[in-house]
């Protein structure tokens, strides 16, 4: 049989998604999803995963279901296609990650690069809750137990990908072969490996103020746009201007390309042409804002005006949800059988083990 290719990626309920989530790896999905190349895509809302660090605020976790949910649909994840669910609902994932705990070291975990950084910004430091620290261990279980081939994800992500994949050797090795190493899929333009805030800061985040939403209102967007971090020495329109670390232009590079200087902007062939005429001097922070304002203007529209659709019916997306939750249960379920097979902790299923147990008393 050929072996399935399979998607299993997800998020944070913690905020509504924003662009860097967008260029990151929801579009990414979409077009996965839209190319048929997949037998199978598992879309997951981690709210088990954000309340590792988020314990005193699950109002919070709750809320923010339904605004990830709103956000998938409108980006173009298509129930019909992709199995959208959320994790809490799947216990068999935490008796997995039960088992691939005892295939993890403390000083491995201690390593992981992602963790370590979230541990700074947390000040968790000499108070590390178990549950956030072993939550890469968590994240193994989410990915194995749909037997992933691929997961989209943004950058930040590589080091938890490449602990399940130490996981899944492992448990292969002592258990014999069972579990799917799985592939990180990573966006192919740099500028969208991390997209910056408006504000410059490496991270878009909440907290900072920095996001633009996918579900912000045009005037909102425009106005966002307006306010963004370019080149601080660039005063006047004549003075030549810097590109690197310059937001417009690194969203001007996840965003844009040859065929909207055609529709907004055409005295410019391309984006080369444009950076050069900044570099040069005597092109104007506010026209380029312009134009990269009608750009997202054009992508950020239809999505805007999709959710507001969905939004009419929230009944209906939690049944959605719902039936997701059942049908990536039931995936979940057959490959803890597997585990617990693999285990020999499968007492009851064998019949053989219990005719030979009984051998083993009466000879
Ligand atoms: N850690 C991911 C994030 O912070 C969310 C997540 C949880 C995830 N489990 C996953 C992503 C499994 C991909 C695969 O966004």
């Amino acid at each position: 049989m050929k072996k399935e290719k399979i998607i299993l990626t997800g998020d944070r309920p913690t905020g509504k998604l924003h662009i860097g989530h967008f260029v990151g790896s929801l579009k990414r999905r979409v077009e996965l999803q839209n190319s048929g190349e997949f037998d199978k895509i598992f879309i997951m809302i981690a709210d088990a995963q954000a309340l590792t660090d988020n314990v005193d605020n699950p109002e919070k976790v709750r809320q923010n279901i339904i605004e990830v949910a709103l956000d998938y649909l409108a980006c173009g994840i298509d129930p019909t296609k992709s199995t959208i669910f959320i994790q809490s609902q799947i216990a068999e994932l935490c008796e997995l990650s039960f088992y691939y705990m005892n295939l993890v070291t403390v000083s491995r975990l201690q390593r992981n690069p992602t963790v370590k950084t979230e541990i700074q910004m947390r000040n968790f430091e000499s108070s590390i809750p178990v549950g956030f620290f072993t939550y890469p261990i968590s994240q193994a279980a989410d990915i194995t137990a749909f037997k992933a081939t691929t997961v989209p994800v943004g950058e930040d992500q590589k080091p938890m990908l490449e602990q399940t994949n130490e996981i899944v050797r492992r448990f292969n090795h002592i258990y014999g072969d069972t579990l799917v190493e799985p592939e990180i899929l990573l966006p192919d333009n740099a500028a969208c490996l991390r997209l910056p805030g408006t504000d410059g800061k490496a991270k878009m985040s909440k907290s900072l103020g920095n996001c633009i939403y996918l579900s912000e209102t045009a005037d909102e967007l425009q106005k966002k746009i307006k306010s963004m971090y370019t080149d601080p020495d660039h005063i006047r329109v004549q003075d030549p201007g810097k590109i690197e670390g310059n937001t417009v232009f690194t969203y001007l590079d996840a965003f844009c390309n040859d065929e909207h200087f055609g529709r907004y902007l055409n005295e410019y062939a391309n984006l080369d042409e444009l950076k050069a005429h900044y570099q040069r001097g005597g092109l104007g922070d506010m026209k380029v804002k312009k134009f990269l304002g009608a750009i997202m203007e054009e992508q950020l529209g239809p999505i805007r005006e999709r959710r507001k659709e969905f939004e009419k019916d929230i009944p209906a997306i939690y049944e959605m949800l719902k039936k997701g939750c059942d049908d990536a249960r039931a995936v979940a379920a057959d490959t803890l059988a597997d585990v617990r097979r693999a285990m020999k902790i499968n007492y009851f299923e064998d019949t053989n083990f219990i005719a030979e147990q009984a051998k083993r008393f009466h000879d």
